[in-house]
């Protein structure tokens, strides 16, 4: 059994939040963060959009895309590092939005990595037999827990979501193997101090700022530019693939230098590395299935190309898929068995139908 993605979705806010409308905010400006990390505006959930919300605009497409109903997903998956509530979890929610009545659901978080973690979950589910349908979101609103006042960081965050349907099936290609790792040593690099069980909130960590995403920038710019070639490496040596072989790299998106140095240490050629970042900065974990759905809807990936999503987040973690495309396959047509007994039954709804309204006039 291998697992195929056979939808893809994404929802990015209206709002946009432009370098010139943070130089207003904070001492910055658009040369400085175009220059620093190739991002020239953000999305920014409005009042009433949440982690929650995103992620069901962009299942929605997904499953759509693919044909398939709420009602066929076995599994929900969200990576999140904002979910709505810390309980119940985002993926509960939308799995009640969706309509998703016989899916399983719950929340993964591996900071930005979390997409990329979350599909290798499911992959590992679908190709177990455990499950046929796996719904995998990334979604994030970090515009809630950006500190509009630091400048080291209010520059690189932004809002989004994405998604893919995964199906099991017989056909070759499909992901072809993934990777994950971890280094929690680097837990404090990069953070969301308050509001867990270490520290409550209270008038202290609110005063303190501590609610808000702290990071040492210089720090997690090495370990993003030592990981992702390690990354895509072993996961390309574990697909039997090479660096020669990627159709499209689909990193992170976090900064446009980190991306550069992944393209130069892996000798790949502009063209292909997706970079979507001056649009939306970094969305953490909604950031690759969003360059996913971008790069398909662009006509990058067609069948047998190979595609390698890596990502690198907080925890620190990182890790790594790799998938040859192949078509989403639409749910299948009924067979003509199927078409027929459809039509018996209708034609006998209708006669039974007929007949009331038939005794009903006669009366
Ligand atoms: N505007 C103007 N100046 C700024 C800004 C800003 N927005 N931010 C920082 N500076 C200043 C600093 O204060 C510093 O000034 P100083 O030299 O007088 O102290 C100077 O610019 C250089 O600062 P650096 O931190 O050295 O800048 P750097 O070139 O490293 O870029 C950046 C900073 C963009 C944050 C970079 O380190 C980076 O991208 N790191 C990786 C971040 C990342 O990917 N995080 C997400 C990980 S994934 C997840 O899970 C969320």
């Amino acid at each position: 059994m291998r697992a195929h993605v056979v939808g893809w979705g994404k929802y990015v806010p209206d709002r946009v939040l432009t370098n010139d409308d943070l130089a207003r905010m904070v001492d910055t400006s658009d040369e400085w963060i175009v220059t620093r990390t190739g991002i020239r505006q953000r999305r920014i959930a409005e009042e009433g959009e949440t982690t929650a919300t995103m992620a069901v605009q962009a299942a929605r497409q997904a499953l759509e895309g693919a044909g398939v109903s709420p009602g066929q997903v076995d599994v929900i998956i969200v990576a999140t590092a904002t979910p709505d509530y810390l309980f119940p979890s985002t993926a509960c929610l939308v799995q009640d939005a969706l309509g998703a009545t016989r899916a399983a659901a719950f929340d993964l978080a591996a900071g930005c990595t979390g997409f990329v973690y979350a599909l290798a979950v499911a992959v590992a589910m679908v190709e177990a037999g455990a499950v046929r349908t796996a719904l995998v979101i990334g979604s994030e609103t970090l515009s809630r827990i950006t500190d509009w006042t630091d400048r080291n960081t209010c520059v690189l965050f932004g809002d989004g979501a994405g998604a893919v349907v995964l199906q099991g099936g017989p056909d070759d290609g499909g992901v072809l193997s993934a990777v994950l790792s971890a280094d929690g040593s680097g837990a404090d690099l990069l953070m969301l101090p308050a509001g867990g069980s270490r520290l409550p909130a209270s008038h202290h960590t609110v005063s303190e700022r501590l609610h808000f995403i702290k990071m040492q920038g210089r720090d997690v710019f090495r370990f993003a530019v030592r990981v992702i070639p390690t990354a895509t490496r072993e996961v390309l040596r574990r697909a039997g693939l090479s660096p020669d072989d990627i159709t499209l790299l689909i990193p992170h998106q976090a900064n446009g230098r980190i991306i550069e140095s992944a393209m130069k240490d892996l000798k790949l050629p502009p063209e292909k590395v997706y970079n979507n970042l001056e649009r939306y900065g970094n969305t953490s974990a909604a950031s690759i299935p969003v360059a996913l759905c971008e790069a398909v809807e662009e006509g990058r990936l067609g069948p047998g190309d190979i595609v390698i999503c890596v990502g690198f987040g907080a925890g620190l973690t990182w890790g790594a898929v790799a998938i040859r495309w192949t078509r989403p396959r639409p749910v299948a047509a009924p067979t003509w068995r199927q078409f027929l007994r459809r039509l018996i039954y209708l034609w006998a709804a209708l006669r039974s139908w007929l007949r009331r309204l038939w005794w009903w006039i006669r009366t």
